[in-house]
């Protein structure tokens, strides 16, 4: 087996019971996508029940007022993104009929919607064949592939990109893009990871260099 099914069996066999993996709405995708940018899993699932129960439909938050949104949105931080999300919700509204853009390219025209959320807004929703890159999948791609690149450097997303793109299967784009991200978070941790009982244990190659400790690379700027 190659890297990317033996990464969807490890999936499937351990992933979370998360309330957005059990949606290709758009706009439910999006609003999780938001919340978790430097918010953990926990602390962002209460919000997520929350917005989308208060707010059902991009409409119901576009016509919200933002002391509402502000209000609901209260004690996840970062407000700039608050403020954003409620903004797009009115472009979407109100310039998109409510509906999402359907591809990778469009959703990055959104206000506070980046590669990485475009990309998985993209794959989840609508199955395009676009990776997610973030520091999970910098910290995973890196050690399996033995990559000494130094993550804060601007070349090296392109480098990942690319590498993440090859590896991304065309027939499942969403479940690999979940698959990366669940193994960064639970199994392939940033601080000693159990190496013993990982599925690449036979093939990862920073564990067979004994390189596990030092990848990703990232310089302090
Ligand atoms: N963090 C950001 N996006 C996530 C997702 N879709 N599942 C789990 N954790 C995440």
């Amino acid at each position: 087996m190659n890297f990317s099914n033996i990464l969807i069996k490890w999936y499937l066999q351990n992933k979370r019971d998360l309330p957005w993996r059990k949606t290709t709405n758009p706009y439910h995708i999006w609003l999780s996508e938001i919340m978790l940018q430097q918010t953990r899993v926990a602390q962002g699932m209460p919000y997520f029940f929350a917005f989308t129960k208060e707010f059902p439909t991009v409409f119901d938050l576009a016509n919200a007022s933002e002391e509402q949104v502000l209000k609901l949105w209260q004690g996840l931080g970062y407000y700039s993104r608050a403020r954003n999300l409620h903004k797009t919700a009115q472009n979407v509204a109100n310039d998109l009929n409510g509906i999402f853009p359907s591809n990778y390219k469009d959703l990055l025209k959104l206000k506070g919607v980046g590669e990485y959320t475009a990309a998985a807004i993209a794959s989840f929703s609508y199955n395009e064949v676009v990776p997610v890159v973030d520091g999970n999948v910098f910290r995973v791609l890196s050690r399996y592939f033995d990559i000494e690149s130094d993550i804060a450097a601007p070349a090296t997303k392109k480098e990942f990109t690319e590498l993440a793109f090859e590896l991304v299967p065309k027939d499942n784009p969403a479940i690999f893009n979940q698959a990366v991200m669940e193994f960064g978070a639970l199994q392939c941790v940033p601080k000693s990871p159990d190496c013993s009982i990982c599925c690449f244990n036979e093939s990862c190659a920073a564990l067979q260099k004994k390189k596990v400790a030092v990848l990703p690379v990232k310089s302090k700027k």
